[in-house]
């Protein structure tokens, strides 16, 4: 079936396939590619492959290697360039794409090392045109690419062909997104080690390609994604240029298709069921687009905003505001744990048991107070027995300046209280030692790592205690997927799993908040969130947890919708500054690189986040608060 036909899918300019999840839509891929190849070399000729780097096509190679370990792929045949690399960076960089592409593919199958093309990003600045040149004419000599792989940036550049960039671009040096370049902080480890150029193929190289297929995951991607198959192509944004392809396709999961129209407002583009959600969902929009407040809707403004058919099955719009109204009021409370003694029929959670057993997964320190710190408070407040529980130790976020301000620390304490010879002289020695030696990025040592865990642990703290919090409350994970892993190369196991089956059993809790659920599924939040979601399955038939609820909450990076929300929190300007208070001990995550404008610290973006949910909510015609934090009720998967 051709996508383009469908009703629904009206307004896509790309054919696009969405997805259960990123797995299921790399074995599709996969499978197509081990056709091409086995075809092609059935009638002698070579695969000429164009690929891309991120995270996002790593389960990609993770199923081209399964293949050809597993059903003896061979990739004798097989050419590849490469869309792109950091200008500046060797080879031996761990974060030269060269590297990645070995580490994540190349080594582990069959392809000859003269088979393989990067661009180079050492050439000297002068041979850089001409080196470009090279690559582009080595692409037409393969007999062009057969099959292009591509991901999307958040700017919605392919390859790192940024914005401005033009349909006709060819294989040049570019300077790179402040937006992408912050992406790529992590991977750097700060900002300020993250290069602004890069040698890319061009939007007209890649549009030579006779096949593409772009891939994305999670909700971060869905805006961009949205974009570049609905909008009209423009230069700023440069996905959008796909447009014009023969034989484009779009692979997404259904996060980063959250944005289609046909996910979005389906009404807009077919009859829908008219499901409560989806009522909800409509009503709310609406009531966004005309910019009034939800009791203040006319007929008029349903049927002149392509929602008639709700009217003649729901209508007048009298009655239909009126139970908006009230759901969306109903997602308010003041009492998060559910209000001891009072009536919860219109409440989001039960009055009893009271006090009620809360636990709070945070999948790294600050992501708990970043997403949900005021409503950990009133938790608190309200007399639950609260724990939060630290997924993993947070280590691979911590700038070494800030490990070299805690291990001067620990020497001068060891200097006062033991000779220089007791182990935390020595440790701070050494680890110091160590620390200073080290370039810039070198992965840590273990007692690097573990400093660095340390020092995210006395942030955690103080945040927490100025959520009331007490430090007996806290239990920190430190999940062996994360202690040996690194950022896009987390392979999580059976004992991540246990470790968070047997913490809900100790703890048994009657409310349980988790976050990550539609983040890209390579992410620490997404990982997190997976161990959590196969802990509650494994747990599904525990006497306790029929007693037990669900919550999810969101990082600064994909707030909630209004019609999303099942439960609105909401604060007092006082609130909301303990808030930005107990945020702001995560020192060591401050933005690394000073900025001139925009709000970049993440204490000044929560703030902002909680603050325009409230102002959502004032929109709607509902009570005008300072901030908001929202929650959304998730209904853990059946056993098995
Ligand atoms: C980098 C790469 C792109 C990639 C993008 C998205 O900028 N040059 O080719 O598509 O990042 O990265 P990720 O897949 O990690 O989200």
């Amino acid at each position: 079936m051709n996508v383009h036909t469908l009703e629904s899918q009206q307004r896509e300019r790309i054919p696009t396939e969405i997805f259960g999840d990123a797995d299921e839509a790399c074995v599709r891929l996969a499978t197509e590619i081990a056709a091409l190849i086995r075809r092609n070399d059935a009638a002698q000729r070579p695969t000429v492959l164009g690929l891309a780097t991120g995270s996002t096509p790593v389960r990609l190679y993770r199923q081209l290697i399964r293949l050809h370990r597993q059903e003896g792929l061979s990739f004798k045949g097989v050419l590849t360039f490469n869309l792109d690399e950091y200008y500046g960076l060797p080879r031996t960089h761990p974060e030269s794409y060269w590297r990645f592409m070995h580490d994540q593919l190349f080594d582990h199958i069959d392809i000859p090392a003269a088979n393989v093309h990067v661009p180079d990003g050492t050439v000297p600045r002068a041979d850089v045109f001409a080196s470009c040149r090279a690559y582009e004419e080595k692409i037409r000599a393969a007999g062009g690419l057969d099959l292009q792989i591509l991901g999307i940036g958040r700017t919605g550049h392919i390859g790192f062909n940024e914005p401005g960039s033009t349909r006709e671009s060819r294989t040049r040096l570019v300077t790179l997104d402040g937006l992408t370049r912050r992406d790529a902080a992590r991977d750097f480890l700060g900002e300020a080690n993250v290069p602004r150029h890069a040698i890319t193929m061009g939007v007209g190289t890649i549009l030579d390609a006779r096949a593409i297929v772009l891939l994305a995951w999670g909700e971060a991607k869905a805006g961009v994604i949205a974009q570049a198959v609905e909008a009209a192509p423009t230069e700023t944004l440069p996905a959008s240029f796909l447009q014009g392809h023969a034989n484009v396709r779009f692979f997404v999961d259904r996060a980063a298709a959250s944005a289609l129209t046909r996910v979005r407002h389906p009404w807009l583009v077919g009859s829908v069921t008219w499901t409560p959600a989806l009522v909800r969902q409509s009503v709310v929009w609406l009531s966004q687009q005309v910019q009034k407040p939800v009791l203040k809707l006319l007929d008029e403004d349903y049927s002149e905003h392509g929602m008639a058919d709700l009217l003649t099955e729901r209508g007048p719009a009298y009655g239909l505001n009126i139970k908006i109204f009230n759901e969306l009021q109903h997602t308010i409370t003041g009492w998060p744990g559910g209000k001891p003694n009072a009536d919860d029929s219109c409440r989001p959670e039960r009055a009893a048991p009271h006090p009620k057993r809360v636990v709070v997964f945070s999948p790294e320190p600050s992501h708990d107070v970043l997403g949900m710190g005021g409503t950990l408070r009133r938790l608190v407040e309200q007399g639950h027995d609260v724990t939060v529980v630290y997924q993993t130790s947070g280590n691979l976020a911590v700038p070494d300046e800030e490990a070299i301000m805690a291990v001067d620390l620990v020497a001068e304490l060891a200097a006062a209280f033991e000779t220089s010879t007791g182990p935390a002289a020595v440790f701070a020695r050494d680890t110091g030692r160590e620390l200073l030696a080290k370039s810039a990025f070198d992965g840590d040592t273990a007692p690097i790592r573990r400093l660095k865990g340390l020092l995210r642990r006395g942030e955690a703290r103080a945040a927490l205690k100025g959520c009331g919090v007490a430090a007996a409350q806290i239990r920190f994970s430190d999940l062996a997927f994360y202690e040996r892993g690194r950022y896009r190369q987390f392979s999580p196991d059976r004992a991540d799993v246990a470790s968070v089956v047997a913490m809900l059993r100790e703890l048994r809790p009657h409310q349980v908040f988790a976050t990550g659920d539609r983040d890209d599924p390579s992410s620490i939040t997404a990982v997190c969130f997976d161990l959590v979601r196969k802990a509650c399955a494994e747990v599904a038939t525990d006497d306790w947890f029929a007693e037990c609820r669900v919550w999810l909450y969101r990082g600064v990076e994909t707030p909630w919708a209004a019609s999303e929300i099942d439960m609105a929190v909401p604060f007092s300007p006082r609130e909301l500054a303990q808030k930005t208070q107990a945020v702001f001990h995560h020192k060591s995550q401050r933005s690394q690189t000073p900025v001139a404008m925009g709000l970049r610290e993440p204490w000044q973006q929560a703030e902002q986040h909680n603050r325009a949910l409230a102002a959502t909510y004032d929109g709607l015609g509902l009570a005008n608060y300072e901030a908001i934090e929202g929650f959304q009720r998730w209904l853990p998967p059946a056993k098995g």
